[in-house]
Protein backbone atom coordinates (compact mmCIF):
# COMPACT_ATOMS: atom_id res chain seq x y z
CA UNK A 1 0.00 0.00 0.00
CA UNK A 2 1.66 3.56 -1.26
CA UNK A 3 0.17 6.91 0.71
CA UNK A 4 0.50 10.06 -2.02
CA UNK A 5 0.16 13.15 -0.75
CA UNK A 6 0.40 15.02 -4.34
CA UNK A 7 -2.03 16.21 -6.53
CA UNK A 8 0.09 15.44 -9.55
CA UNK A 9 0.89 11.92 -8.58
CA UNK A 10 -2.75 10.85 -7.36
CA UNK A 11 -3.70 12.12 -11.18
CA UNK A 12 -0.85 10.48 -12.76
CA UNK A 13 -1.58 7.30 -10.98
CA UNK A 14 -5.37 6.99 -12.09
CA UNK A 15 -4.12 7.33 -15.42
CA UNK A 16 -1.45 4.22 -15.06
CA UNK A 17 -4.39 2.14 -13.66
CA UNK A 18 -6.58 3.39 -16.08
CA UNK A 19 -4.48 2.36 -18.79
CA UNK A 20 -4.14 -0.84 -17.12
CA UNK A 21 -8.01 -1.62 -17.69
CA UNK A 22 -7.93 -1.90 -13.53
CA UNK A 23 -10.94 -0.82 -12.42
CA UNK A 24 -10.96 1.81 -9.45
CA UNK A 25 -13.11 1.59 -6.55
CA UNK A 26 -12.94 5.02 -4.53
CA UNK A 27 -13.52 5.52 -0.40
CA UNK A 28 -13.58 9.33 0.66
CA UNK A 29 -12.78 9.76 4.32
CA UNK A 30 -11.77 12.39 6.99
CA UNK A 31 -9.51 9.76 8.46
CA UNK A 32 -10.01 8.70 12.02
CA UNK A 33 -11.19 5.44 10.50
CA UNK A 34 -13.71 2.69 12.59
CA UNK A 35 -15.57 -0.08 11.33
CA UNK A 36 -18.38 1.62 9.22
CA UNK A 37 -15.45 3.46 7.15
CA UNK A 38 -13.65 -0.09 6.55
CA UNK A 39 -17.23 -1.41 5.57
CA UNK A 40 -16.90 0.85 2.79
CA UNK A 41 -13.48 -0.56 1.82
CA UNK A 42 -14.45 -4.21 2.51
CA UNK A 43 -16.95 -3.34 -0.35
CA UNK A 44 -14.85 -1.45 -2.67
CA UNK A 45 -12.56 -4.32 -2.58
CA UNK A 46 -14.93 -7.22 -3.41
CA UNK A 47 -16.06 -5.05 -6.86
CA UNK A 48 -12.92 -3.48 -8.12
CA UNK A 49 -9.29 -4.00 -9.16
CA UNK A 50 -7.89 -1.65 -6.87
CA UNK A 51 -9.40 0.58 -3.55
CA UNK A 52 -8.12 3.99 -3.08
CA UNK A 53 -9.32 5.46 0.28
CA UNK A 54 -8.76 9.45 0.85
CA UNK A 55 -7.75 10.78 4.11
CA UNK A 56 -8.51 14.54 3.85
CA UNK A 57 -9.98 16.40 7.03
CA UNK A 58 -11.78 18.99 4.86
CA UNK A 59 -11.80 22.51 6.21
CA UNK A 60 -14.45 24.01 3.67
CA UNK A 61 -17.38 21.58 5.10
CA UNK A 62 -17.20 22.95 8.88
CA UNK A 63 -18.59 25.89 9.73
CA UNK A 64 -16.43 28.64 11.89
CA UNK A 65 -17.72 27.95 15.52
CA UNK A 66 -17.11 23.60 14.06
CA UNK A 67 -14.36 21.33 15.33
CA UNK A 68 -12.46 20.99 12.26
CA UNK A 69 -9.13 21.82 14.46
CA UNK A 70 -10.10 19.30 17.26
CA UNK A 71 -11.28 16.43 14.32
CA UNK A 72 -9.14 13.46 15.45
CA UNK A 73 -6.66 12.36 12.96
CA UNK A 74 -4.42 9.51 13.08
CA UNK A 75 -2.75 8.62 9.95
CA UNK A 76 -0.40 5.88 10.84
CA UNK A 77 -3.38 3.97 12.69
CA UNK A 78 -5.26 4.48 9.49
CA UNK A 79 -2.92 2.95 6.98
CA UNK A 80 -2.67 0.00 9.02
CA UNK A 81 -6.21 -0.56 8.91
CA UNK A 82 -6.34 0.17 6.10
CA UNK A 83 -3.52 -2.23 4.58
CA UNK A 84 -4.89 -4.79 6.64
CA UNK A 85 -7.82 -4.60 4.10
CA UNK A 86 -5.94 -4.51 0.99
CA UNK A 87 -6.43 -1.23 0.01
CA UNK A 88 -4.02 0.18 -2.62
CA UNK A 89 -3.59 3.65 -2.16
CA UNK A 90 -4.44 6.31 0.76
CA UNK A 91 -4.76 9.98 -0.91
CA UNK A 92 -3.74 12.12 2.06
CA UNK A 93 -3.16 15.46 0.46
CA UNK A 94 -2.54 19.01 2.52
CA UNK A 95 -5.11 21.55 3.10
CA UNK A 96 -2.75 23.86 0.77
CA UNK A 97 -2.17 20.91 -1.72
CA UNK A 98 -6.47 21.08 -2.61
CA UNK A 99 -6.82 24.63 -1.68
CA UNK A 100 -3.83 26.24 -2.86
CA UNK A 101 -3.65 30.65 -2.71
CA UNK A 102 -6.23 31.56 -4.39
CA UNK A 103 -8.61 28.79 -4.44
CA UNK A 104 -12.03 30.50 -5.69
CA UNK A 105 -14.49 27.48 -7.24
CA UNK A 106 -17.18 26.05 -4.82
CA UNK A 107 -20.05 23.59 -6.23
CA UNK A 108 -23.43 24.75 -4.34
CA UNK A 109 -26.21 22.00 -4.94
CA UNK A 110 -29.93 23.86 -4.95
CA UNK A 111 -33.06 23.04 -3.54
CA UNK A 112 -34.14 20.22 -0.51
CA UNK A 113 -31.45 18.56 -0.63
CA UNK A 114 -28.75 21.56 0.84
CA UNK A 115 -31.11 23.84 2.54
CA UNK A 116 -32.99 21.65 4.59
CA UNK A 117 -31.94 18.80 7.55
CA UNK A 118 -28.08 19.30 7.80
CA UNK A 119 -28.15 21.88 5.46
CA UNK A 120 -30.41 24.51 7.72
CA UNK A 121 -28.09 23.48 10.94
CA UNK A 122 -25.02 23.56 9.26
CA UNK A 123 -24.67 26.49 6.89
CA UNK A 124 -22.46 25.99 3.83
CA UNK A 125 -21.20 22.54 4.90
CA UNK A 126 -22.84 21.00 1.57
CA UNK A 127 -21.19 23.58 -0.09
CA UNK A 128 -17.62 22.17 1.01
CA UNK A 129 -18.76 18.60 0.99
CA UNK A 130 -19.61 18.91 -2.82
CA UNK A 131 -16.80 20.96 -3.76
CA UNK A 132 -14.06 18.40 -1.94
CA UNK A 133 -15.87 15.07 -3.31
CA UNK A 134 -15.99 16.66 -7.07
CA UNK A 135 -12.38 17.38 -6.76
CA UNK A 136 -11.69 13.82 -5.40
CA UNK A 137 -13.39 12.69 -8.47
CA UNK A 138 -11.41 14.71 -10.92
CA UNK A 139 -8.11 13.83 -9.42
CA UNK A 140 -8.93 9.81 -8.82
CA UNK A 141 -11.79 9.33 -11.88
CA UNK A 142 -12.77 6.05 -10.01
CA UNK A 143 -15.04 4.08 -11.36
CA UNK A 144 -17.22 3.16 -7.97
CA UNK A 145 -17.30 5.46 -5.03
CA UNK A 146 -18.84 4.59 -1.92
CA UNK A 147 -20.74 5.86 0.52
CA UNK A 148 -22.50 5.38 3.81
CA UNK A 149 -26.07 6.07 4.52
CA UNK A 150 -25.09 6.96 8.06
CA UNK A 151 -24.81 10.26 6.14
CA UNK A 152 -27.74 10.25 4.17
CA UNK A 153 -28.21 13.83 3.07
CA UNK A 154 -24.72 13.47 2.05
CA UNK A 155 -25.67 10.39 0.19
CA UNK A 156 -28.33 11.73 -1.43
CA UNK A 157 -26.54 15.43 -2.69
CA UNK A 158 -23.34 13.36 -4.29
CA UNK A 159 -25.83 11.19 -6.44
CA UNK A 160 -27.26 14.19 -7.15
CA UNK A 161 -24.13 16.40 -7.94
CA UNK A 162 -22.86 13.38 -10.25
CA UNK A 163 -26.25 13.21 -12.01
CA UNK A 164 -26.64 16.66 -12.41
CA UNK A 165 -22.66 17.34 -13.60
CA UNK A 166 -22.34 14.06 -15.61
CA UNK A 167 -19.98 12.48 -13.57
CA UNK A 168 -18.89 9.24 -14.87
CA UNK A 169 -19.16 6.97 -12.06
CA UNK A 170 -21.32 4.79 -9.80
CA UNK A 171 -22.30 6.07 -6.06
CA UNK A 172 -22.53 2.67 -4.27
CA UNK A 173 -24.71 3.46 -0.70
CA UNK A 174 -23.56 1.18 1.92
CA UNK A 175 -25.55 0.68 5.21
CA UNK A 176 -24.81 2.05 8.81
CA UNK A 177 -22.63 0.46 10.56
CA UNK A 178 -23.61 0.07 14.50
CA UNK A 179 -22.01 -0.58 17.83
CA UNK A 180 -23.11 -4.35 19.02
CA UNK A 181 -26.00 -1.59 21.71
CA UNK A 182 -27.25 0.09 18.61
CA UNK A 183 -25.04 3.49 18.53
CA UNK A 184 -23.98 4.32 15.19
CA UNK A 185 -20.85 4.53 14.67
CA UNK A 186 -19.24 7.91 13.97
CA UNK A 187 -15.46 9.31 14.18
CA UNK A 188 -17.28 11.85 17.08
CA UNK A 189 -18.16 9.06 19.30
CA UNK A 190 -14.92 9.22 20.88
CA UNK A 191 -15.74 12.92 22.39
CA UNK A 192 -18.35 11.30 24.18
CA UNK A 193 -18.04 11.02 27.88
CA UNK A 194 -19.07 7.79 29.48
CA UNK A 195 -22.74 9.06 30.57
CA UNK A 196 -23.21 10.75 27.48
CA UNK A 197 -22.18 7.62 25.56
CA UNK A 198 -24.92 6.01 27.31
CA UNK A 199 -27.55 8.20 27.08
CA UNK A 200 -26.55 8.59 22.67
CA UNK A 201 -28.33 5.06 23.29
CA UNK A 202 -31.66 6.83 22.67
CA UNK A 203 -31.38 7.47 19.42
CA UNK A 204 -31.06 4.20 17.75
CA UNK A 205 -33.19 3.04 20.36
CA UNK A 206 -36.25 5.41 19.09
CA UNK A 207 -35.79 4.85 15.80
CA UNK A 208 -35.34 1.27 15.74
CA UNK A 209 -38.87 0.51 17.76
CA UNK A 210 -40.44 3.10 15.16
CA UNK A 211 -38.96 1.95 12.69
CA UNK A 212 -40.56 -1.62 13.70
CA UNK A 213 -44.48 -0.01 14.57
CA UNK A 214 -44.41 1.62 11.04
CA UNK A 215 -43.36 -1.68 8.92
CA UNK A 216 -47.32 -2.74 8.72
CA UNK A 217 -49.34 0.81 9.60
CA UNK A 218 -49.17 4.37 8.80
CA UNK A 219 -49.27 7.23 10.87
CA UNK A 220 -49.76 11.46 10.90
CA UNK A 221 -45.82 12.63 10.44
CA UNK A 222 -46.32 15.35 12.55
CA UNK A 223 -47.66 13.21 15.42
CA UNK A 224 -44.92 10.62 14.71
CA UNK A 225 -42.11 13.23 15.05
CA UNK A 226 -43.55 14.64 18.35
CA UNK A 227 -43.38 11.01 19.79
CA UNK A 228 -39.88 10.78 18.93
CA UNK A 229 -38.99 14.23 20.07
CA UNK A 230 -40.86 13.48 23.84
CA UNK A 231 -39.27 10.45 24.30
CA UNK A 232 -35.90 11.89 23.14
CA UNK A 233 -36.43 14.16 25.85
CA UNK A 234 -36.35 11.71 28.70
CA UNK A 235 -32.53 11.61 28.17
CA UNK A 236 -31.88 15.35 30.10
CA UNK A 237 -27.69 15.04 28.61
CA UNK A 238 -29.60 14.81 24.95
CA UNK A 239 -30.47 18.48 23.09
CA UNK A 240 -32.50 18.16 19.89
CA UNK A 241 -31.80 19.81 17.12
CA UNK A 242 -34.45 18.32 14.60
CA UNK A 243 -36.38 14.83 14.34
CA UNK A 244 -37.96 14.73 10.57
CA UNK A 245 -39.70 12.25 8.50
CA UNK A 246 -39.27 12.37 4.72
CA UNK A 247 -39.88 10.59 1.56
CA UNK A 248 -36.60 8.49 1.22
CA UNK A 249 -36.04 9.60 -2.50
CA UNK A 250 -35.15 13.41 -2.09
CA UNK A 251 -36.15 14.46 1.51
CA UNK A 252 -39.85 16.39 0.29
CA UNK A 253 -41.49 16.85 3.60
CA UNK A 254 -44.46 14.05 4.15
CA UNK A 255 -47.73 13.97 5.74
CA UNK A 256 -47.80 10.49 6.57
CA UNK A 257 -45.38 8.34 7.70
CA UNK A 258 -45.36 4.97 5.97
CA UNK A 259 -42.66 2.56 4.13
CA UNK A 260 -40.38 4.62 1.78
CA UNK A 261 -39.94 7.47 4.70
CA UNK A 262 -36.97 7.77 5.93
CA UNK A 263 -36.33 9.25 9.50
CA UNK A 264 -33.52 11.82 10.47
CA UNK A 265 -32.70 12.63 13.67
CA UNK A 266 -29.81 15.03 15.18
CA UNK A 267 -28.26 16.01 18.72
CA UNK A 268 -26.40 17.46 20.41
CA UNK A 269 -24.96 15.70 23.61
CA UNK A 270 -22.74 18.06 25.37
CA UNK A 271 -20.40 19.79 22.81
CA UNK A 272 -21.00 16.84 20.78
CA UNK A 273 -22.96 16.45 17.38
CA UNK A 274 -24.58 13.18 16.50
CA UNK A 275 -27.37 12.27 13.41
CA UNK A 276 -28.70 8.94 12.77
CA UNK A 277 -31.12 7.85 10.85
CA UNK A 278 -33.44 5.06 9.66
CA UNK A 279 -35.43 4.27 6.42
CA UNK A 280 -38.89 2.88 6.92
P1 LIG B 1 -16.47 10.69 7.16
O1 LIG B 1 -17.34 11.22 8.24
O2 LIG B 1 -15.07 10.28 7.51
O3 LIG B 1 -17.20 9.49 6.48
C1 LIG B 1 -16.66 8.85 5.34
C2 LIG B 1 -17.68 7.88 4.80
O4 LIG B 1 -17.93 6.86 5.78
C3 LIG B 1 -19.04 8.54 4.49
O5 LIG B 1 -19.56 8.01 3.29
C4 LIG B 1 -19.88 8.12 5.70
O6 LIG B 1 -21.28 8.07 5.41
C5 LIG B 1 -19.33 6.73 5.97
N1 LIG B 1 -19.64 6.31 7.35
C6 LIG B 1 -19.38 6.98 8.49
N2 LIG B 1 -19.88 6.31 9.57
C7 LIG B 1 -20.47 5.19 9.08
C8 LIG B 1 -21.17 4.09 9.67
N3 LIG B 1 -21.35 4.00 10.98
N4 LIG B 1 -21.64 3.11 8.85
C9 LIG B 1 -21.46 3.20 7.50
N5 LIG B 1 -20.82 4.21 6.88
C10 LIG B 1 -20.32 5.20 7.65
O7 LIG B 1 -18.47 11.91 5.31
C11 LIG B 1 -17.35 12.36 5.30
O8 LIG B 1 -16.30 11.80 6.01
C12 LIG B 1 -16.97 13.60 4.50
O9 LIG B 1 -18.08 14.45 4.43
C13 LIG B 1 -16.44 13.29 3.08
C14 LIG B 1 -17.50 12.58 2.22
C15 LIG B 1 -15.17 12.43 3.16
C16 LIG B 1 -16.08 14.62 2.36
O10 LIG B 1 -15.13 15.32 3.08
Amino acid sequence: MRIIKKVSQMQNLAKVLHGKGKSMGFVPTMGALHEGHLSLMRRARKENDVVIVSIFVNPTQFGPAEDCRRYPRNLKKDAELCNKIGVGYIFAPSVNEMYPDGYSTYINIEGNFTEVLEGKSRPGHFRGVATVVAKLFNIIQPDRAYFGQKDYQQLLLVKKMVEDLNIPLKIISCPTIRESDGLAMSSRNVYLGAEERKSALILNQVLESTRKSLKYRIADARRMEDRIIKIIKKEPKVKIDYVEIRDWKDLRPVKIARKGCVILVAVWIGKTRLIDNVII
